[in-house]
């Protein structure tokens, strides 16, 4: 039997009452998340999401309502009235309303519940799928309550941090044409225009200039952002983005300063934490030199070492040719890591590399009665020493070394490095580390399609010092774009945009973009920067990353309400799924069958 409110009403919040409610009569609703049956005595944790509290009954109950009692599951729903009372000396310690229970008077049973497929327990043993497809039951876990109760706070304090500097909330479509961020689009089908398509937006990019343009002078959104991507860890087919776009701006530093207030607002808001420090600035160049990466973790050492010029014409092939070929040969020292290191788990770095294109990785263990490395001795005691110097190493340490082209030797070095650090606990994990990576360069080669593509995108300013170079040297310029990078991992970036017509063609035209091209994708924006454009810039923070490291989770799902699996689906719905052949005729649509 089910009962009905009927006018009962919540009077507290379950993880709000403590010993101040002691002697008050309270009402309080949730779900059951624990019930223990002694016979003449039960008990009952009442969750909701505030917390959890104890829920009692004795032989001092009316019979009615320990008969009822009886009845109750895990996960029923309930509306429980009682006196709070003190455990006296039963507290438990574990609960944060542990010194206090409820002597219950009256129980609404609200909704029964059938036996859940997975118990609902904050040390829940269940899989990840099956979690994800029960996942409106994951969520009741405070674990995952906290990251979205933390979400919104996030987010409420951007809000307020960006209102409070002049920007505007300004919605922008979500059916727009393609957007250039240089992931695939997420298409929807036009109804009423067959073979016609909106592209969901990677970012409101073009929207956000265009609002500048239309003299909104300062724009932000919380926005949703669709990209068609491989997913990983920190990555998820829809996420959404802190986004925002400023007029008047010509330096980076005048966004940046924007952009590093909001993360010392959120900070402070969130952790009470004050970054007090300045924010580092590490040029591109640098921080691929010294970390192997765009977005270096500094946390932990293990810098990269050039040996290219020492090992050069050495006669090593592996080496040799990788020089030859214009790529370098560098190093890691793993420092004291032998004590820690098998060959066996040596040799798994070999395996880890590989996914970065690395077609080896030499390594050298410094025993204490000599070095074990099939690199090493092909070099002659000479260059052998000059290494060994230049890698500071001594006994007990192992060395990694990558030779081929510098791509794959920064990724490959620049993810070991890190991968090395997690496994061995390099580092103190409960630190932060705030860096911006500026100066990166404007466009790089693209061999497999054989042009220049834009590093950010294609609406970013080069430097102004380095505009003469667009025509002599154009992969030395350096871009007006900035990355900030928590932990390793890029929270967030963004650019002084192109603001002159001229340019903005200009940099179409290296971009190996025909007149038709750039007219049938962006006309309407390259016409626009004919009425009228103030100098602007902007950055976007990726909001599930800013949560995942507040909350301290390296698992991008955990930040979702309803997140979507590796492969772009969703294990809840069943989305993407099959549509009625109705439906696809209304859209002139036909499947086709492909072999992949
Ligand atoms: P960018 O492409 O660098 O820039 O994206 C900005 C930030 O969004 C986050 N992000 C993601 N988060 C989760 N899942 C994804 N698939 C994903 N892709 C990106 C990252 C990233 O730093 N329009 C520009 C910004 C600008 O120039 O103003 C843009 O979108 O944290
Ligand atoms: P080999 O002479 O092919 O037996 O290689 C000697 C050592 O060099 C082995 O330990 C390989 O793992 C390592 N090696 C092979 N290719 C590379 C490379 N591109 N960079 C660094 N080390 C490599």
């Amino acid at each position: 039997m089910i009962d009905y409110l009927q006018g009962t009403q919540r009077t507290h919040m379950c993880g709000t009452i403590g010993a101040q409610q002691i002697g008050e009569s309270v009402t309080v609703m949730g779900f059951v998340a624990k019930y223990r049956n002694l016979g003449n005595l039960m008990f009952l944790d009442l969750r909701d999401v505030s917390g959890v509290v104890q829920i009692a009954l004795d032989d001092t109950c009316d019979r009615a309502l320990l008969d009822k009692a009886q009845t109750i599951r895990n996960e029923y729903v309930l509306a429980v009235s009682g006196v709070v009372r003190s455990r006296g000396g039963n507290v438990n310690v574990t609960m944060a309303t542990g010194a206090i229970e409820i002597a219950a008077q009256q129980i609404k049973i609200l909704s029964e519940a059938d036996v859940t497929p997975f118990v609902v327990t904050e040390d829940v043993k269940a899989s990840e799928n099956l979690r994800l497809t029960y996942r409106y039951l994951d969520l009741r876990r405070n674990y995952l309550q906290s990251k979205l109760v933390m979400r919104d706070k996030i987010t409420r304090v951007a809000r307020n941090y960006l209102a409070d500097l002049g920007f505007l909330e300004i919605e922008t479509p979500f059916f727009g044409k393609s957007t250039p961020e240089g992931a695939r689009d997420y298409l929807v089908p036009s109804r009423v225009h067959h073979g016609s398509f909106y592209a969901l937006p990677q970012s409101p990019q073009l929207y956000k200039q265009l609002l500048m343009i239309a003299g909104m002078d300062r724009y932000y959104q919380v926005a949703k952002c669709f990209r068609d991507e491989d997913l990983r860890a920190n990555r998820q087919p829809e996420f959404t983005q802190i986004d925002l776009e400023m007029s008047y701006v010509e330096q980076d530093e005048q966004v940046m300063e924007i952009a590093e207030g909001l993360i010392r607002a959120v900070f402070r808001a969130c952790l009470d934490m004050e970054i007090d420090e300045k924010i580092r600035r590490i040029p591109y160049a640098e921080a691929m030199r010294r970390w192997g990466s765009d977005k270096p973790d500094t946390r932990f050492g293990m810098e990269l070492c050039d040996l290219t010029q020492i090992v050069r014409g050495s006669g090593f092939v592996v080496f040799d040719n990788a020089i030859a070929a214009g790529g370098s040969v560098r190093a890691i020292n793993a420092k004291g890591l032998l004590s820690k290191m098998t060959r066996k788990d040596v040799d798994a770095c070999g395996e880890f590399v590989k996914s970065y294109g690395a077609k080896g990785l030499g390594f050298a263990m410094l025993r204490e009665d000599g070095i074990t490395s099939p690199i090493l001795k092909n070099l002659d005691e000479q260059r052998k020493q000059a290494v060994l110097q230049a890698l500071d190493a001594q006994v007990g340490d192992v060395l990694f070394f990558v030779a081929d082209a510098n791509k794959v030797v920064f990724d490959a070095l620049g993810a070991l490095r890190c991968h090395l650090a997690d496994k061995y606990a390099l580092y103190d994990k409960s630190k932060y580390d705030f860096l911006w990576v500026v100066d990166f360069p404007l466009l790089e080669y693209d061999a497999e399609e054989g042009r220049y593509v834009a590093v950010h995108h294609p609406f970013t300013s080069p430097k102004v010092e380095d505009i003469p170079l667009l025509d002599t040297d154009p992969l030395a310029v350096r871009a007006n774009a900035y990355d900030f990078v928590i932990n390793g991992q890029e929270a967030g970036g963004g650019s002084i945009r192109i603001h002159d017509v001229k340019m903005q063609e200009k940099m179409f035209g290296l971009l190996g973009m025909s007149e038709e091209e750039i007219r049938s994708r962006f006309g309407f924006f390259v016409d626009a920067f004919r009425y009228g454009v103030p100098p602007h810039g902007g950055l976007a923070f990726g909001l599930d990353r800013l949560v995942m490291t507040v909350t301290g989770t390296d698992n991008i799902k955990d930040v979702i309400a309803f997140p979507k699996v590796q492969n772009a689906s969703c294990l809840m719905t069943g989305a993407p799924a099959p549509v009625e052949l109705k439906q696809l005729g209304e859209l002139a649509i036909a499947c086709v069958d492909r072999e992949d």
